[in-house]
């Protein structure tokens, strides 16, 4: 039971407007976006500097209260929402955005500022942010460094580790760790910000970064591929990086779900025939990147059909058939959202069998697979299961972790997948993340029913 003085504390430091108990203004903080997890918390608070988040991580720590970071709360594990009724602090008040460096190519930004905001303001400098996912108006700078969000652009860029020059944070301690001068080469010791990147709120919370930006490539054809078997738009997926150096995505959707997004935004359908599955394809670059792409397509086997955006509105309407399927998919009821990477060998073979082990094991259940294909990655998306039925969960990652995949491409672990950790890491390897914690949070109050097992 926490005492009503620790409440008084929290609001001398951020001051009593940002301590929130009022039930009908927790409600948005305590669910996630799927609506498959629901927690209850005693107070989100809403720290405006790095020096109050230290002052009330500091305060957690001494007092053994544990907290839950959170940021735009567009995570997809579960572990945004305070599930063990942990005290949420949002970092969205920490919304400073720095100006783009234009000669370096960088740009330091608060944790609470939103992907979308960065990208604009690199935008304005000739510049590009190099990570993009279709939560970019949520999902904020801390966020998706505490998850190493994936996104659109992964086979081009990397993935959010990727982006990191440096970070500021308060470790679970209350003691702040800055390094943000933004050098490109800085071989002085340990990467704090690439074990940061990836702790999903365990170690501390993240208060800013820089990131590096990415040159704006300003010439960009987007095309639809249609494929008559799945196998071929796999081996299409992950031929095309190696085959179109301009290539910024290339996105797998299937029939099934392509019908399911017309059907629900009353869309026309992408081709008048319906194809078992599509390669959405993105290149761009500072010259016109569609001979390159038109010649790599004219190798590709099996392509039965394909759909040219001629400009950049219709280019969106085709990104729309893949970015709806998240939107979409939610409509049919919480899914199970399981977002696995398998080696290129395995993955034709995984998604040729994972709808019929979930049908095995759950003959209502409804499997939906899109993703990033480029990447070796596939999202399985179940419907029709009760939100605590792990049986589905169980059975999709034994058949990845049989495949030699991971059970988490770029969501993270959180609360949904913690107890299959072990896995797909190693007893040594869990026991580091242990040592880890243990140093930087040793009180165990940062986000204690994530990640580890
Ligand atoms: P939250 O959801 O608030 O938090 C996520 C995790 O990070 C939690 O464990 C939380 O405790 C921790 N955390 C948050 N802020 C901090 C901080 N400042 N310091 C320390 N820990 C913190 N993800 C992808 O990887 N690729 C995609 O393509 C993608 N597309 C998406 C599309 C949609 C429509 C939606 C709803 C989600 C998508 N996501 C995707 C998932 C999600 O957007 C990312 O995981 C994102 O990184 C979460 O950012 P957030 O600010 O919303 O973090
Ligand atoms: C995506 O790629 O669309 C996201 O990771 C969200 C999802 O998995 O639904
Ligand atoms: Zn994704």
């Amino acid at each position: 039971v926490i005492s009503e003085g620790f409440f008084d504390q929290l609001a001398g430091i951020v001051g009593e407007g940002h301590v929130l108990r009022d039930p009908d203004l927790l409600a948005s903080y305590v669910g996630d976006w799927t609506g498959r997890f629901s927690g209850s918390t005693p107070a989100v608070v809403r720290p405006g500097s790095v020096d109050e988040v230290a002052e009330v991580v500091g305060l957690c720590a001494a007092e053994r209260v544990p907290l839950v970071p959170q940021g735009g709360n567009t995570g997809l594990v579960g572990g945004s929402v305070p599930l063990g009724g942990e005290i949420v602090v949002s970092v969205l008040r920490l919304d400073h955005l720095g100006s783009v460096e234009e000669e370096a190519g960088q740009i330091t930004a608060g944790a609470g500022v939103t992907v979308g905001a960065v990208q604009r303001a690199a935008k304005a400098y000739g510049w590009a942010y190099g990570v993009d996912l279709a939560s970019r108006d949520s999902a904020t700078v801390g966020g998706t460094i505490a998850t190493n969000a994936g996104g659109l652009h992964v086979l081009r860029y990397g993935a959010t580790r990727a982006q990191l020059l440096g970070v500021e944070a308060v470790l679970g301690t209350g003691a702040v760790i800055s390094h943000l001068g933004g050098l490109r080469k800085d071989n002085t010791g340990y990467d704090l910000a690439g074990l940061l990147c990836g702790s999903e709120g365990t170690l501390g919370i993240v208060t800013a970064a820089t990131l590096r930006l990415v040159p704006q490539a300003n010439e960009r054809v987007v095309a639809l591929l249609a494929f008559e078997t799945s196998d071929s738009a796999i081996a299409a997926g992950l031929a095309l990086p190696r085959l179109v150096p301009s290539l910024s995505a290339a996105e797998l959707c299937l029939g099934s779900g392509i019908q399911l997004v017309c059907d629900a935004l009353g869309l026309p359908p992408p081709f008048p025939q319906p194809h078992e599955a599509y390669v959405l394809v993105e290149a761009a670059a500072t010259y016109d990147p569609a001979p390159e792409l038109e010649t790599a397509v004219s190798s590709l086997a099996g392509v039965a059909d394909v759909a040219v955006a001629p400009d950049d509105l219709r280019g969106a309407a085709l990104w729309r058939y893949r970015e709806a399927h998240t939107e979409v998919i939610n409509t049919l009821g919480a899914p199970h959202k399981l977002d696995v990477a398998l080696p290129a060998r395995g993955l034709a073979r995984f998604v040729g069998e994972v709808s019929s082990t979930v049908a095995h094991v759950d003959r209502g259940a409804a499997t939906w697979l899109f993703g990033h294909v480029g990447d070796g990655a596939v999202h399985v998306n179940v419907t029709g299961v009760a939100p605590d039925d792990d049986r589905v969960d169980v059975a999709v990652l034994e058949l990845v972790t049989s495949l030699g995949g991971s059970i988490s491409a770029e969501h993270g672990i959180g609360s949904a997948k913690r107890q299959w950790l072990a896995r797909t890491r190693s007893q040594a390897e869990i026991e580091a993340f242990r040592a880890l914690k243990r140093a930087w949070d040793p009180a165990g109050i940062c986000n204690p029913g994530v990640l580890l097992p």
